[in-house]
């Protein structure tokens, strides 16, 4: 489905002689410093950059650190990955799964906003997802918050190449199979001084500066070693961004003559993420799903039938959900990879092709 590549052992070697040289190797060393100044360079200034040990952890401080009412609800879309909700239980919050919209994938402020009279209790804060990394409207999230009083934190988890703008806190993953990986990690991007800085020590004991831990907090601290395969990967970002650009633009191009195969608008040409996940007409998933597998082809419903379906979140509440049910049998992701070649995206296409043709 994915082969994740991260960057070679000679690219780390440098940073790693740096690790050597300064023998400091956890605890907020030069490696991490330089690699959290570099991420924040891509939000522009005024941005402010914590990481974390991986992005769910990111979500659940980051909703910590906005310090919001025990037990409240987490207002989050059902079509995302299990994470979403795992960090608003970790925060003390209870998921409340809301629809998206059936064009973008995403959850629309507006329909938030008539949501939030029928919220089964009181509603602390909105989580919405950038679904597989799809670019966000801040401004309408903006003008939500501003609007409701409602603080959003954006799950922006696969959206490495899209996420530029810290004017919401915005959180984003680097796990291996992210379209910028470091094996495992992640980030709160946010204009807040004070929330970063919160997060931070939330990453780390509560301290603040001395041996006593001023709240309750945990470890979540990237090392050095983490930050140095960071740094080697942002060096190699702007040919790997085009490396996946072209992967993508090959498997279009194989499919292009499958009008009822239907990628997320713009993925390949204006913004790129590590899964290509396409809609299909109504209610065929499962038979794609199948067709593929008969000719040897795996595909992956990312989301299942949506993170309500997960028994851990069977007590939590949901509004109706009938556009989730139809992405979840109406979409899948098909196989993808940086080095994707000619073969693979033929053999792709062609699966599809022979499988669409069989229904
Ligand atoms: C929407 C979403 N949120 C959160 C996460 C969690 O990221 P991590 O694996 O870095 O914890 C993922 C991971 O794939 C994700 O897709």
């Amino acid at each position: 489905m994915a082969r994740p590549r991260l960057p070679p052992a000679a690219a780390i070697a440098p940073y790693l002689e740096r690790i050597d040289e300064a023998r400091w190797y956890s605890n907020f060393g030069p490696l991490l410093t330089e690699f959290e100044a570099r991420l924040g360079e891509r939000f522009g200034p005024g941005a402010h950059v914590a990481t974390a040990v991986n992005a769910t952890q990111a979500l659940a401080l980051t909703l910590q650190a906005m310090d919001l009412p025990r037990g409240a609800l987490c207002a989050m879309p059902s079509w995302t990955f299990v994470a979403t909700a795992h960090a608003a239980i970790q925060a003390g919050l209870t998921p409340w799964f809301l629809d998206v919209d059936p064009a973008t994938w995403m959850l629309d402020p507006e329909r938030v906003r008539e949501a939030l009279p029928r919220a089964p209790g009181p509603v602390a804060v909105v989580m919405p997802v950038a679904p597989f990394g799809r670019p966000m409207d801040l401004g309408a999230w903006l003008d939500f918050r501003d609007a409701t009083g409602l603080p959003v934190l954006i799950d922006a988890a696969a959206a490495f190449d899209t996420a530029a703008d810290a004017a919401l806190p915005s959180v984003v993953s680097l796990h291996a199979t992210k379209v910028l990986g470091i094996g495992e990690g992640g980030f709160l991007a946010t204009q807040d001084p004070a929330l970063a800085k919160r997060v931070m020590q939330l990453t780390t004991y509560g301290f603040q500066g001395d041996r006593a831990s001023r709240f309750v907090a945990t470890n979540a601290k990237l090392s050095e070693y983490a930050a140095a395969v960071g740094l080697a990967a942002l060096d190699a970002w702007p040919l790997d961004r085009l490396r996946w650009l072209r992967a993508a633009q090959m498997l279009r191009m194989a499919m292009a003559d499958l009008p009822q195969v239907v990628f997320q608008p713009g993925w390949g040409s204006s913004w790129i993420t590590s899964v290509c996940t396409v809609g299909l007409p109504e209610g065929v998933g499962a038979a794609v799903e199948a067709g593929f597998r008969s000719r040897g082809v795996d595909t992956r419903r990312w989301w299942g039938q949506g993170c309500h379906e997960s028994p851990a979140f069977a007590g939590s509440p949901r509004d109706a959900l009938p556009h989730t049910l139809e992405l979840a049998g109406s979409t899948i992701g098909l196989p993808f990879a940086i080095d994707l070649d000619v073969e693979d995206a033929r053999r792709i296409a062609a699966a599809m092709s022979e499988t669409l043709r069989s229904l």
